[in-house]
């Protein structure tokens, strides 16, 4: 599996992919807020994004070289992992969270469903020091890139000289995660006064913006914030969520409200993947709130929808797929990239 890995890059690079990176930059809508990410400790590059590209592709990065972090995040399901429920690493060793769609992180402050990180740099080092995602230290992965031929390379490319470290992987793979912007769906052209919605699409967004909302805030479909909304614990994992991290009751069962972006491609649904589809999620926001002190205040009203209602409200989240997202060859695996 390496090898075939190392020997497509190989071949990808030869042939063209110097010249596509060029293309590389960060752009976003003019009506979208700044991104919070200081961009001035980490200034992107196309070389810099196309060795996080390379990297984010190659099992290199974990302890028996078969997982990479495309493994759990793959770029058709919004780099999400939509087989798995919980996700699954090393060993076939299977995590006790779903695998979040990665878009737009350069807008989040904090990263993970409980927010354990809050610095994307070191976001890249957790999966791979996780015994069961990657297993593997990334003094080690530095070892293991000085002896191939392709790394050093790129590391010249990248850096002007090719030594290879730590910092300079965890760098890249957070330039390439940083240039992750999902700013091509029908609601953006809408927004911009490019396209109009349909008369379903539209009902939707006006039942969007009376109940959803206020957790998952236009433009990005988040508030940035962590909330209880209101699922009942799963007993198997009991996971708190934000309270594991705070040790404060008043964040019990709150998780990092997710962004909608994708959300139709990016199954299952929640911190722990218990729905498959977005019928079922709306059913909780209808009947399933479970009361505590931790529910979120926007949802101690019940929320009534009927079932037209919440075929219009999924008809509205619909229009936030981007296929232009999924299918962008800056994105993919480096070895299609002509
Ligand atoms: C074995 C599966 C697996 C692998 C491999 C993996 N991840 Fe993840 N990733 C997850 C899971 C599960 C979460 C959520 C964990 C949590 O909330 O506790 C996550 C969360 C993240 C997040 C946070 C997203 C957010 O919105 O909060 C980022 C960023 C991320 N991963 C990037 C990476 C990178 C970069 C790699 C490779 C170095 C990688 N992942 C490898 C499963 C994986
Ligand atoms: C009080 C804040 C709040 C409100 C209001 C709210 N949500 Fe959420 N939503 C959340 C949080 C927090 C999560 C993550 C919960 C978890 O995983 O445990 C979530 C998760 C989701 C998910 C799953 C996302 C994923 O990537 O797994 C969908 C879909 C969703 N909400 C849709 C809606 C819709 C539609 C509405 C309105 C009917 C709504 N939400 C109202 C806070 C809220």
């Amino acid at each position: 599996m390496k090898k075939t890995i190392v020997v497509l890059l190989l071949f990808g690079f030869a042939i063209c992919a110097f010249k596509e990176i060029r293309g590389i930059y960060f752009r976003y809508p003019s009506y979208w807020p700044k991104p919070i990410y200081n961009f001035n400790k980490n200034q992107l590059t196309t070389e810099k994004t196309f060795l996080g590209r390379v990297l984010f592709y190659d099992p290199i990065l974990s302890k028996d070289s078969n997982i990479s972090c495309a493994s759990c995040h793959s770029q058709h399901t919004a780099f999400s992992q939509i087989n798995h429920s919980y996700s699954k690493g090393i060993n076939h060793q299977i995590g006790k969270r779903n695998a979040p769609a990665l878009i737009n992180l350069a807008w989040n402050s904090s990263f993970m469903w409980d927010g354990a990180v809050n610095n994307l740099e070191m976001q890249a080092l957790a999966p791979m020091s996780n015994p069961t995602e990657m297993n593997e230290t990334i003094g080690h992965v530095a070892d293991k890139m000085k002896h191939t031929t392709i790394y050093p390379k790129l590391f010249y490319k990248a850096f002007g000289d090719s030594a290879i470290n730590g910092e300079r992987v965890l760098k890249c793979i957070t330039q390439f995660m940083l240039s992750l912007v999902s700013c091509h769906s029908k609601y953006d052209s809408v927004m911009e006064k490019q396209a109009k919605f349909t008369q379903q699409e539209e009902r939707g967004y006006l039942l969007f913006k009376k109940n959803c909302s206020s957790c998952h805030k236009e433009p990005l479909f988040t508030n940035d914030k962590f909330e209880n909304d209101g699922l009942p614990i799963n007993k198997t994992l009991n996971d708190v969520g934000r309270m594991l991290i705070t040790h404060d009751s008043a964040n019990y069962l709150q998780f990092r409200v997710p962004t909608l972006r994708n959300i139709q491609i990016s199954y299952p649904y929640m911190h722990d993947g218990r729905f498959s589809n977005l019928v079922q999620v709306l059913n909780h926001y209808t009947k399933g709130i479970v009361r505590s002190n931790s529910l979120a205040k926007p949802l101690l009203k019940p929320i009534l929808l009927t079932n037209n209602d919440k075929k219009n409200l999924i008809a509205f989240l619909s229009t936030l797929s981007d296929t232009t997202f999924i299918t962008e060859k800056q994105y993919s695996f480096p070895v299609f990239v002509n």
